[in-house]
């Protein structure tokens, strides 16, 4: 198996950084050879954008601001690891993609998908994931989970249209790309979800 992408997706707290580090774990004991990222970020530039986008303090970043950060760490993530890593015929899993443009800046910010694809075209250079997997989880559920047992906090709560739309584009997505998508019931315990990730990636993998 050559060329295989799998991407991540999904809103905070929703399992992605665990279910990535899992199946890493699992291909790398069957021997495959991997190239695992996460974004934004990825690469030296990649991080330093991460520090600006991450930043509470960067209030004023705009929405349209925010998308060119992110697929300009895209781009480099693209040229630097992921199509040499692809080409060199590694398995590549990606802690988010282009999705999270899509759902957080697209629909999140409401700058709508088809624009965000206009700003992405140049960066992906049409590297697209082969499987993308969505851990479907409530957005009150991802709270909870941050939060631990705590309530949720003011930004919290005045954030939660925003979350809304981030929740609903996704559902959206994994109904555009159905090829490609697979839902996930992230609401299951770890080890449930890494089971049925670890069943697809099988069968892609023999197929
Ligand atoms: N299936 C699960 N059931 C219960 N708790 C979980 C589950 N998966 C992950 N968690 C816990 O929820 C928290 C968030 O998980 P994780 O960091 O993997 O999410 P994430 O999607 O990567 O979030 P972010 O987008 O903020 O990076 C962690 O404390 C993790 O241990
Ligand atoms: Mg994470």
């Amino acid at each position: 198996m050559k060329n295989f992408f799998i991407s991540f997706e999904g809103i905070e707290g929703s399992g992605k950084s665990t279910q990535v580090g899992k199946l890493s774990s699992k291909l790398r004991e069957e021997g495959k050879a991997i190239e695992v990222v996460r974004e934004p970020g990825g690469t030296r530039v990649g991080e330093l954008i991460r520090h600006i986008t991450h930043d509470r303090e960067n209030v004023e970043l705009t929405a349209v601001a925010e998308a060119y950060l992110m697929a300009a760490a895209r781009a480099q993530l693209v040229r630097d690891i992921i199509k040499p890593a692809l080409q060199s015929g590694k398995i590549v899993i990606a802690d988010r993609f282009i999705d999270s443009s899509f759902a957080y800046q697209g629909y999140g910010r409401e700058l709508g998908e088809g624009t965000i694809f206009e700003m992405n075209k140049l960066a992906i250079d049409q590297v697209f994931p082969d499987l993308t997997f969505f851990l479907d989880i409530s957005p009150e559920v991802g709270f909870a989970r941050r939060n631990g047992t705590e309530k949720v906090d003011r930004l919290d709560l005045q954030q939660k249209d925003f979350y809304e739309r981030v929740y609903r584009g996704y559902k959206k997505l994994a109904q555009k790309y159905k090829e490609r998508y697979v839902v996930v019931d992230g609401s299951k315990s770890i080890d449930d979800v890494a089971e049925g990730i670890w069943m697809e990636v099988i069968e892609k993998i023999k197929g």
